[in-house]
């Protein structure tokens, strides 16, 4: 049964309960006897605070890195950050108790130092760095994956930034290969690690691959084998399985998982379960029943957090992901794709069984 109680500051929130073949390790997880490290990507226009705490709800992750804040020339406002990460304001946890590190992209290190103070004065629970949007009006500004062929630069962005930041917060930064190719990418890790990024994560594919499938997960063994700070592979894990052949491959033991996090809610769980295996249909339909509350919860968190125009496409993005493991959210998302108002896809969401929690709206204090 989803249970509710109350948090610190106040707000009233919904407990999922795992599909119960998946609740019993997870009271018992194995992080710290085996080392695994799972991390929750950053996903800018996806995975925002109101998914987050969707998706960290039944614990699983070691962390989530928010989405990126990005630095250009001025000292961004507190709000600014607070916007980008409201866990700031529940000692930088999502309501699932999961750390939230918190992004920031930017290319001046003077600018990038002067902002991680300021971010810093707000008690993150880590700060991490982006070497790899690969979005062309970033780009254009000389952030993100375009700084791949300077890596003089990103040790120097490193350094600032660890230099504005209490060595009590961890920094890390998140990389891909290179632009074209990763033949610099060895360079770029070691000028990230040896400036003060105390974690690399490895996006294992350059600017010019995009999304498109595979991701090099040979080029993060030779990444860890060439820096002295831990390094986690990220990019195509989409199911135990290829966590599996991701560690087997990259050698290392930390993962960031992306959209198959987003595309499958219980996939952390299952990991930590050590259930390697794709599940059945029998139970994909527990885990369905498992996540209407969290579906519920999560229309209704976006209902409060965005204008009423722009609530539909948030939901039709979430199931659309789950479509891929859910039959039942293929069937959900069909019936919603062209419904255009909230009021319509609420109606819709309650026929299919999506509760509709009482939520408290986010404080702004
Ligand atoms: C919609 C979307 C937004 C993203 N936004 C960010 C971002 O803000 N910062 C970042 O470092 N990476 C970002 N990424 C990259 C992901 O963190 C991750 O590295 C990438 O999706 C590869 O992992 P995956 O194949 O498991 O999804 C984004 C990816 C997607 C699909």
């Amino acid at each position: 049964m989803a249970g509710k109680w109350k948090s610190a500051c106040g707000r009233v929130w919904i407990r999922i309960p795992l599909p119960t073949r998946l609740a019993a390790p997870l009271m018992n997880p194995f992080r710290g006897s085996t080392g695994l490290r799972l991390l929750l990507a950053p996903m800018e226009g996806l995975l925002d605070d109101v998914l987050r705490a969707a998706l960290t709800a039944s614990g699983g992750y070691d962390h989530v890195v928010t989405e990126f804040a990005r630095v250009s020339g001025t000292l961004l406002p507190e709000r600014f950050f607070r916007r980008i990460a409201p866990e700031l304001r529940q000692g930088s946890r999502t309501e699932g108790g999961t750390p939230v590190h918190v992004q920031l992209l930017g290319s001046d290190p003077a600018c990038m130092h002067d902002n991680a103070a300021r971010l810093a004065s707000l008690a993150p629970a880590g700060v991490d760095l982006n070497f790899g949007c690969p979005a062309p009006t970033v780009n254009r500004h000389r952030g993100g994956a375009a700084l791949l062929n300077e890596p003089e630069l990103l040790n120097r962005i490193a350094v600032a930034v660890r230099a504005a930041v209490p060595a009590s917060i961890p920094l890390s930064a998140k990389m891909r290969l290179g632009i074209d190719d990763a033949g610099r990418a060895i360079e770029c890790a070691q000028a990230l690690s040896e400036g003060g990024a105390g974690t690399l994560v490895v996006h294992a594919r350059t600017k010019a691959d995009g999304y498109r499938p595979p991701a090099h997960w040979e080029w993060v063994a030779r990444i860890d084998d060439a820096v002295a700070v831990p390094v986690v592979a990220n990019g195509e894990v989409w199911s135990a399985a290829d966590w599996r052949r991701c560690r087997a491959v990259s050698g290392v033991d930390d993962v960031m998982l992306g959209r198959g996090a987003v595309a499958d809610p219980f996939l952390a769980a299952r990991i930590r379960a050590g259930r390697l295996e794709q599940p059945d249909a029998e139970e994909r339909a527990h885990e369905w029943a498992a996540l209407l509350p969290l579906i519920g919860a999560f229309r209704e968190r976006v209902r409060h957090k965005v204008e009423a125009k722009h609530a539909p496409g948030r939901v039709k993005q979430w199931l659309h992901l789950l479509a891929r493991n859910y039959p039942q959210a293929q069937q959900l998302f069909a019936a919603i794709r062209s419904l255009r108002t909230l009021a319509e896809v609420e109606g819709a969401l309650r026929r299919h069984g999506v509760p509709a929690p009482a939520i408290n709206p986010p404080s702004t204090a």
